[in-house]
C-alpha cells in the first residue's frame, strides 16, 4: 500500500482528544471533531474510546497528566465523570453529570458540562429571537438528559421549569436537585403543566418508537412554544413531527450535539471550530448510511 500524499501523520506532537462511551461506535463527535480538526490544519486528532462499563475511573485514572487533553463523555459514564474530577465547575455540579473532562498537565481533571451550552445553543440555531428568560420551561422526563436539560434552563433565567414525568417521585427529585424555581408534575397533570408554556423539551427515551410517542400527552401547549427533542435518531422524532404538524417552531437533538461540540473543541485545541465546515450536513450523511446498512 502507498501512502498519499494526504495522509495525515500521527506524531508524539499530535494533540489527543476524544470521546468515551459504552457503546461507543454510534457517537457522532469524531465525524465532527476531525472534520474541524482537517479544516483548521491542526495537529490533532479525536478518537473514540470504549471503556468498559464498570471501569471508567481506571480508563480516566489512567489518563492523568495531559498526554490526552479532553475527552467528551457520553452514556453510560457522565455520572461517573463526575466521580474522578478533582475540580467540578458549576454547570456540571448542577446537572450532576459531566459531558466534558479535560486533563491538566499537573495531573488534575476538570470537569464540566456544555451539553446545556448545547440546548440554548441549538434552539439559538434554529428558532429566531427566542429568550429562556421570557416564559416557563417544561422538561418531559427526570433521568439524567431532564436533569441536565432543566439545570441549564434554571441557570440560563428561565423564570420557571417545569418538569413532568411518569413517575413523579422522579421529578420531584430532580426539582429539588436543580433548584431555582422548578417544580414536578405527573403526567395526569401535563395540561397545567403545560399551561403558557415557551419552551417544551423532551428529555424522556420516548419518541424511538412511534407507539412509545403515545404515551406522552401534548394537548394543550400554546402553538408559539418551541419544541424541542433531546435525541436525534431519528433526526425528526415523533415528538417533533407532531409539533410540527400542530405548528409549533421544533429543534432537533442533532443541533445540540453539533453546539455542545463547539465549546468542546475549543476546550480541547485552545480555539473555535473553523468556519464554514457543514459538520451537520455530514452528520445526517452518517445517519442516512447507518440506516442502510445491514444490522
Ligand atoms: P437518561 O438518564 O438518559 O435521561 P433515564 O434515566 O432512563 O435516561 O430516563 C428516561 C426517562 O424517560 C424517564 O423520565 C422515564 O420515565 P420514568 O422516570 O417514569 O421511568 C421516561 N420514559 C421512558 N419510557 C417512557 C414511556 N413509555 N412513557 C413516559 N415516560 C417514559
Amino acid at each position: 500500500m502507498t501512502l498519499s500524499n494526504s495522509y495525515r501523520q500521527i506524531t508524539g506532537a499530535t494533540a489527543v482528544a476524544g470521546v468515551a462511551g459504552s457503546p461507543v461506535g454510534h457517537s457522532l463527535s469524531p465525524i465532527i471533531h476531525n472534520a474541524w480538526i482537517e479544516a483548521a490544519g491542526i495537529d490533532a486528532v479525536y478518537v473514540p474510546f470504549n471503556p468498559p462499563a464498570d471501569r471508567f475511573s481506571h480508563f480516566a485514572e489512567g489518563l492523568r497528566g495531559g498526554a490526552v487533553r479532553g475527552l467528551n463523555v457520553t452514556l453510560p459514564f457522565k455520572e461517573a465523570a463526575l466521580g474522578v474530577a478533582h475540580e467540578v465547575g458549576e454547570r456540571a455540579e448542577r446537572a450532576g453529570a459531566a459531558n466534558l473532562l479535560i486533563f491538566n498537565e499537573d495531573g488534575s481533571i476538570v470537569a464540566d458540562n456544555v451539553d446545556g451550552l448545547g440546548l440554548l445553543g441549538a434552539i439559538a440555531a434554529q428558532v429566531t429571537g427566542f429568550d429562556p428568560k421570557a416564559g416557563p420551561a417544561v422538561v418531559m422526563g427526570a433521568g439524567g438528559a431532564a436533569r441536565g436539560a432543566a439545570s441549564a434552563l434554571i441557570m440560563a433565567g428561565a423564570p420557571e421549569v417545569r418538569l413532568v414525568n411518569r413517575t413523579l417521585a422522579r421529578a420531584e427529585v430532580v426539582a429539588g436537585a436543580v433548584g431555582g424555581n422548578s417544580k414536578a408534575f405527573s403526567l395526569d397533570q401535563a395540561k397545567a403543566a403545560f399551561d403558557g408554556a415557551a419552551l417544551v423539551v423532551n428529555a424522556t427515551s420516548v419518541g424511538v418508537a412511534s407507539d412509545d410517542a403515545l404515551s406522552l400527552p401534548l394537548e394543550g401547549i400554546p402553538v408559539t412554544a418551541v419544541m424541542m427533542d433531546m435525541t436525534y435518531t431519528p433526526l425528526i422524532t415523533p415528538f417533533l413531527s407532531k409539533a410540527r404538524l400542530l405548528g409549533h417552531p421544533i429543534v432537533d437533538g442533532l443541533e445540540m450535539l453539533v453546539r455542545q461540540a463547539e465549546p468542546s473543541f475549543e476546550a480541547f485545541f485552545g480555539r473555535v471550530p473553523p468556519p464554514g465546515v457543514d459538520v451537520r450536513a455530514l452528520c445526517i450523511e452518517a445517519l442516512k448510511a447507518r440506516e442502510k446498512a445491514p444490522a
